[in-house]
């Protein structure tokens, strides 16, 4: 799976012209899913350029209730009224620069999977976490905090990232054997969490500072299913490498 965060980022116009080239250099690409996901702006407009592609549509963020007094929210009815079955939460620019706490997040995601939407849910540890070797017991605690008790047939509808916060836009992106720990820690958990056939089968992508240049580095890692793509996702043409890059190393295992 690749995911294209365009985070806020592109006029609709600007995102109409950025789908459309990415549907052409795509043309025969198959056997990966891939999802973008621009700002609420352009959903709907993004939304239709999608429509009988395979590439899929997703939010960025959404709120648990139907609808009400939450002045710049968006909420599960109105993301799939413009086209959307997919959405992040969690990111870490949420956590960290907009305040939102994990009981926040998980409502979120409660909200979204109670509606049935996919989710991908992020998680990731800062810089000072990972340097006081806090790592394994922040993404523990993310896990829990987000899925812990969630219907066990929900879990389908949840695809994992791990996207380490200083890994984020920095373009210091974590090394394999940084994304493999993670990665292995997070599969662990999944299966106390869910069970070993459950918990086996989501998906975990990475993300932070992934490029055309860097993606291979992180194809044939156990337990990477994937990359969530910030930065690189605007250029058409970087994003098309990467989704070709993790074709070709799924093609090739
Ligand atoms: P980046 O962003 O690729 O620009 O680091 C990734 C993300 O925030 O999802």
């Amino acid at each position: 799976m690749v995911v294209a965060n365009w985070k806020m980022h592109f006029t609709v116009a600007e995102s109409v012209r950025t789908v459309r080239k990415m549907k052409s250099l795509m043309k025969g690409v198959s056997g990966v899913e891939i999802w973008v996901a621009p700002s609420f702006t352009a959903i709907e407009a993004v939304g239709k350029e999608l429509s009988g592609t395979k590439l899929g549509l997703a939010g960025q963020n959404v709120h648990w209730a139907d609808q009400g007094g939450f002045t710049g929210e968006i909420s599960p009815p109105q993301l799939k009224s413009s086209g959307c079955r997919s959405v992040l939460v969690g990111h870490s620019e949420r956590r960290h620069v907009f305040g939102e706490s994990p009981a926040m997040v998980r409502k979120r995601l409660e909200g979204a999977i109670a509606h049935g939407m996919k989710v991908i849910f992020c998680i990731g540890e800062t810089l000072r976490e990972r340097r006081s070797n806090a790592t394994a017991r922040v993404l523990r605690k993310q896990l829990e905090n987000g899925l812990l008790g969630i219907q066990k047939d929900d879990f389908k509808r949840v695809t994992v990232a791990y996207e380490p916060v200083w890994a984020i836009g920095s373009g210091l992106s974590a090394n394999a054997e940084q994304v493999g720990k993670a990665h292995f820690l997070i599969r662990r958990n999944l299966v106390r969490l869910f069970g070993l056939k459950r918990g086996s089968a989501i998906r975990i992508l990475y993300g932070g500072s992934v490029s055309p240049e860097n993606i291979d580095s992180f194809s044939g890692i156990e337990n990477v299913d994937g990359v969530l793509v910030g930065g690189a996702s605007l250029d058409a043409r970087r994003f098309t490498r990467i989704v070709r890059a993790v074709l070709k190393s799924k093609q090739e295992d």
